[in-house]
């Protein structure tokens, strides 16, 4: 086996797989260490694509047990077979993990299966079953990405008291389950189980949910949510949760009144965030430098403190986005190839992928006005787009900012069907830096969702035609 590379990435999850295939491409030779037994990372074993499948299966179910008989597609006897669903989830996880190995072969990544940790700046050790074996490398690239966190005192036992990881494979519909944390995770997941007949609470921190996101963008998402019947109980801290006789308690307390609430719940999954994973690098070793969050330090060339050492991803700053580890991956291959790899921090959009839909990228109105811009909106609801009217998919908006003087789309923010595809033709207006009258003049396909967004952009000058 080979034993020199000029890069090994420790991570084979989406920026480190990535990363791997684009040096190998670029013909530098190349090594991927992974512990888990398959690659692809969080995201495709127990993060992105597993809960996909779950939301995209449950979403059919709840459609044919809510609308399909009125919409003349009628049938007796629906069933949920949950242990059927979960073995489509895993095949889907499987093929595409599959997929990845396929694409190391291919490209000639070698895959070293194992732990990874830093032996100096440029030896890599990898660890499995109790054998060591010690590579060198002229760069290493860490890409270890991130895990669960809980809150103080909460223990997570995959159990009753979930993580991601343990609510994306429960065997039994919960008859109740309180979330807490209403982020990305909790309401993707609250979402799943709400449609297969939890009764689902959220119970989160801030007043608004999905902090971050555009205000209107939360507002309307909650307001959906609730129609759909997920609880919201906002404004409230979280301080113990406890199990006695098979029943989990959740305490918390309402950061206004100071008033203490106690509610019971078969599962709680507990979806507050995710932190850095360095554990066992033997970083302080090597001397890479962590921030005061844990995160490892790196430059604008993802350079960390020991110039031939990067790192990528979750384990650095910014949002923990599969799709945001993966352009990093690729710029620190590139630039390790001599190219000028690049990132664009400011076009990196957000996706729930719940129903409707939500999808962001770019500045919110309340960023803009906290840095004093001059912006103006338009907006367009899907209740008039003809396409989501025939659909019976009608709740959502398209929201366009543009620079009140030059007319630049500054952010747009999406609630509604398919909009965490629509969201591309953004990101790409955007890194083509275009105004709101390109949107608007551009011919966007009839009937089409799409519609709505040239629709937004027209409003952004009272010209919008549908509404
Ligand atoms: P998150 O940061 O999105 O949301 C955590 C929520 O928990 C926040 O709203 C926070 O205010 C709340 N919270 C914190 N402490 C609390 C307390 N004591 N009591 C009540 N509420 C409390 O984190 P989440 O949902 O765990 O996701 C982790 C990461 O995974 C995110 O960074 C996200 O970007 C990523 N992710 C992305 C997905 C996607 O792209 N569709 C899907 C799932 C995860």
């Amino acid at each position: 086996m080979e034993n020199n590379f000029d890069v090994i990435v420790i991570g084979g999850g989406p920026g480190g797989y990535v990363c791997a295939i684009r040096a190998a491409q670029l013909g530098l030779k190349t090594a991927c260490v992974e512990s888990r037994g398959t690659l692809g990372g969080t995201c495709l074993n127990v993060g992105c694509i597993p809960s996909k499948s779950l939301l995209n299966l449950s979403e059919t179910f709840n459609k044919a047990k809510k609308n399909f008989n009125n919409q003349g597609i009628e049938f007796s006897d629906l069933k949920l077979n949950l242990n059927k669903m979960m073995m489509s989830k895993n095949k889907s996880v499987q093929v595409l993990t599959k997929g990845v190995e396929f694409l190391f072969k291919k490209n000639k990544v070698t895959y070293l299966k194992g732990k990874g940790l830093l032996v100096s700046n440029n030896e890599v050790a990898v660890v499995e079953n109790g054998k060591k074996n010690s590579y060198k490398a002229k760069n290493i690239v860490i890409a270890t990405g991130s895990y669960p966190t809980s809150l103080p005192g909460i223990e997570i036992d995959e159990k009753n008291i979930l993580s991601s990881t343990g609510a994306l494979s429960l065997v039994k519909v919960p008859k109740n389950l309180i979330v807490i944390g209403g982020g990305y995770i909790g309401l993707e997941m609250g979402s799943v189980w709400s449609r297969l007949g939890s009764e689902v609470t959220v119970l989160e921190y801030l007043d608004y949910i999905t902090p971050g996101m555009d205000r209107e963008i939360s507002s309307e998402f909650q307001k959906i949510l609730s129609k759909q019947g997920i609880k919201f109980k906002l404004n409230n801290k979280v301080t113990e949760v406890s199990q006695s006789s098979g029943k989990v308690s959740v305490h918390f307390i309402n950061n206004k009144t100071k008033e203490k609430e106690k509610i019971e719940s078969e599962k709680v999954l507990v979806a507050v965030g995710r932190k850095p994973f360095t554990e066992g690098l033997n970083l302080t070793k090597v001397g890479v430098k962590k921030d005061t969050k844990g995160r490892i330090e790196v430059n604008n060339k993802l350079q960390t403190s020991i110039s031939n050492i990067y790192a990528i991803g979750d384990v650095i700053k910014g949002p923990m986005l599969a799709h945001k580890a993966e352009e990093e991956g690729i710029a620190v291959a590139e630039i390790l190839a001599g190219q000028a790899g690049h990132v664009n921090y400011d076009i990196i959009p957000g996706v729930i992928y719940t129903s409707p839909e939500v999808a962001v990228v770019g500045k919110t109105e309340e960023e803009l006005k906290n840095d004093n811009v001059n912006y103006k909106v338009g907006k367009f609801p899907f209740l008039a787009n003809s396409r989501a009217k025939v659909n019976n998919e009608t709740d959502g908006f398209v929201k366009i900012i543009a620079d009140g003087r030059t007319d630049r789309v500054l952010g747009v923010h999406m609630i509604g069907p398919h909009t965490g595809d629509m969201i591309a033709e953004m990101a790409l207006a955007m890194e083509f830096g275009a105004s709101a009258e390109d949107i608007a003049r551009t011919c966007h396909a009839h009937p089409t969702h799409t519609e709505a967004v040239k629709e937004a952009a027209l409003a952004i000058d009272k010209r919008a035609i549908h509404f």
